[in-house]
């Protein structure tokens, strides 16, 4: 095993919505129990992670919600860190994108591969929306598929996969004012130049790819032979870029991205006193990169490019290991705001390390794993609690209930059981340092069972009465496995080792303890701490209920639907918002009350034909708001085409409250 120091980084999450668990089971996870695992061995390691910040989303979405675009930014970045706090994700630092020193290194690393040659400048078509006076970014404009008249989106059709001009679309429109005032512009961009490092790259893959996706996921961009990359975009949004005649372009997302690794070490450095190129800049690291498969080529092709285009000495990784899909069973991973099983929505079902076990147990090294309530229920049932945890709480409760709680103070008579665990703790080892987490995970399952088949097999309960030496032997033989499981599980769940360390009422902090100990029988003489179960079971009747939340096929139920609360209300008055070229202020008599809407109708209707009208409206919403403005109902209107709105009218006259079911 070589010395040297570990750098790992995990893909930096993107945080318009919440990150679902889909997201993180094949990067921050594993990396946080690799980089936790690397601490027990007792080497220097270093865990880098941080927020993908840039990207046109952004700006819209600020736009929407009348706020500047910074400011929503460092919002959602500090709901993500909390929220990733909350799983126990121990980086050594979490920074973000928008970073002084990401820009820096990003600045710098540009204007070396410019220097070296790397960049072209050429004059490409974009999308313009002369209403939103904005570039719309690739799949902003939509339309209809001239092959198939199916939904075009930007530069495919999603419903034939054509690949589109998007030119080429009919009836377009922009997506976010919903008009066709669209305008194909010419503008100058820069270009890099992958092509240069193709040969290079079809050797260095193969070394550093930790499995075979990766090797597939790197090869089926190099295969179709790499062409030049626009790294500069049309928005206000992002670094902007420092060469004359490209000030107001930006650098696209996926060029100061992965750069935000060095941008996060640079601001760690600083924060804490360091040297960052002492990880950086140093063949004496051993640098690892967790990641899921849709995310290769940007770190396999891409990034390591871009770090060689500079002729410097950066450190390129050492491993790059992408897993693949979960995949929903019964359950939407989706990654919009407030829906599906998102780290969020999670968390009130359970806490972190029933999570971290269940998805650590499923990790899809190797081709996509389903995930259902059925597979949560019985991973947690059948393997944390019936095996794991009931060992645990045994082999503690019995030496409290019969020795007083301390453990004996004797030497063990071998009988070739503890070789068996160091055999377990070595599997471990291998399976961690291979990336199999689910092989990993299961084994240290599998130790617990092995404890369980030990203490049923030597009966303690029964030699209490006539062999007291023996039965002594057994609880130290079984303390010690507990040890060993709470230093092994420490990586996968370190809030139960923790308290599992603290009933054993050893000193300190267990990520602070010596993997090695976990070999060892050591813990004798000691008085132990009275043990609570570390778990509890997911029951049947609870599944439905979690189903629900998942969304499942998309369909409510009745129950659901019965929470709508849809009445007839008349549009009192319909005003302007500042600054809103589609929006108007509403003011709805919806029955017993007066409430405000913001609605979309601006550009399709004039002020006077919305008022007076009688329509239906959602009254139970929660309130929002949308350009500063408050929206507390939703009027509801048929979308045509263009999403175009058209308001809906109730087929004779009603008085305003009239219920809709
Ligand atoms: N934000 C990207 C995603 O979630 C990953 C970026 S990884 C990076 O897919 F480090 F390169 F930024
Ligand atoms: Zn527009």
């Amino acid at each position: 095993m070589s010395d040297k120091k570990i750098l790992i980084t995990s893909a930096l999450p993107y945080i318009h919505g919440i990150p679902h668990l889909g997201n993180i089971i094949t990067s921050i996870l594993p990396a946080d129990v690799y980089y936790r695992y690397q601490r027990l061995r007792g080497r220097d390691t270093l865990y880098i992670c941080g927020s993908d910040s840039h990207g046109t989303m952004h700006e819209i979405e600020a736009q929407k919600r009348g706020m500047e675009t910074e400011d929503l930014v460092y919002e959602s970045h500090k709901r993500v860190k909390s929220l990733l706090e909350q799983f126990n994700f121990d980086f050594s630092y979490y920074g973000i994108t928008n970073s002084e020193e990401n820009r820096e290194t990003t600045e710098h690393i540009f204007k070396k591969i410019d220097e070296n040659g790397y960049i072209d400048e050429r004059e490409i078509d974009v999308t313009y929306c002369q209403n939103c006076e904005k570039y719309l970014a690739d799949r902003w404009i939509e339309g209809e598929c001239p092959e198939c008249g199916g939904l075009a989106r930007g530069d495919q059709c999603d419903d034939c996969g054509t690949l589109l001009d998007p030119k080429d679309i009919v009836d377009s429109y922009c997506i976010h004012c919903g008009k066709g005032d669209i305008d194909f512009r010419k503008s100058k961009h820069l270009f890099f130049r992958l092509q240069d490092f193709e040969d290079w790259l079809k050797d260095w893959v193969p070394g550093v790819a930790g499995n075979k996706i990766t090797e597939k996921e790197s090869f089926s961009w190099l295969d179709g032979g790499l062409r030049e990359r626009c790294i500069t975009r049309d928005a206000s949004w992002g670094f902007s870029v420092p060469k004359e005649g490209y000030e107001d372009k930006v650098f696209y997302v996926w060029f100061d991205a992965p750069i935000g690794y060095i941008g996060a070490t640079r601001t760690w450095a600083k924060e804490n006193n360091e040297d960052w190129k002492k990880w950086w800049k140093n063949n004496d690291v051993k640098y690892v990169q967790f990641m899921g498969k849709d995310n290769v080529p940007f770190h396999t092709v891409l990034f390591p490019s871009v770090l060689k285009g500079t002729g410097e000495n950066w450190h390129l990784a050492d491993k790059i290991m992408a897993g693949a899909f979960l995949t929903a069973g019964d359950i939407k991973f989706s990654k919009s705001r407030g829906k599906g099983l998102n780290l969020e929505s999670a968390l009130k079902i359970r806490e972190s390390d029933y999570w971290r076990f269940v998805l650590m147990s499923l990790y899809p090294r190797d081709s996509d794993i389903r995930f259902s309530w059925d597979i949560f229920q019985d991973k947690i049932n059948n393997e944390l609690t019936d095996s794991f945890g009931n060992y645990i709480h045994r082999t503690l409760k019995f030496l409290k209930d019969n020795f007083d709680s301390e453990i004996p103070d004797i030497d063990a008579g071998e009988d070739g059981f503890w070789e068996d665990v160091i055999r377990s703790v070595e599997a471990i080892e291998r399976y961690i340092e291979e990336f199999r987490f689910k092989k990993a995970m299961n084994e240290v399952v599998r130790l617990s069972s092995k404890g369980n088949s030990y203490f049923q097999e030597k009966e303690p309960w029964k030699n209490i009465k006539d062999d007291e030496e023996g039965c002594k032997e057994t609880m130290l033989i079984c303390l010690n496995v507990v040890k060993s499981l709470a230093i092994v599980s420490e990586p996968f769940m370190p809030e139960t080792a923790e308290k599992i360390w603290d009933f054993l009422n050893e000193e300190g902090k267990i990520h602070e303890e010596d993997w090695e100990r976990a070999k060892k029988i050591d813990l004798r003489g000691k008085t132990i701490k009275d043990p609570e179960p570390l778990f509890e079971k997911v029951e049947k009747e609870n599944i439905p209920k979690f189903t629900k939340e998942g969304g499942e096929k998309n369909m409510i139920s009745f129950d659901e639907f019965k929470k709508l609360d849809i009445r007839i209300g008349e549009i009192k008055k319909a005003e302007d918002i500042e600054g809103s070229k589609n929006l108007f202020k509403l003011t709805v008599d919806v029955g017993e009350e007066t409430k405000q809407s913001v609605a979309g109708f601006k550009g399709h209707y004039i002020k006077e034909e919305l008022e007076g009208r009688k329509v239906p409206v959602l009254v139970n919403l929660e309130p929002s708001e949308l350009m500063g403005v408050k929206s507390e109902c939703m009027i509801l209107a048929a979308v045509a085409g263009n999403k175009e709105p058209v308001v809906l009218e109730p087929e004779r006259d009603l008085e305003a409250g009239t219920g809709i079911a």
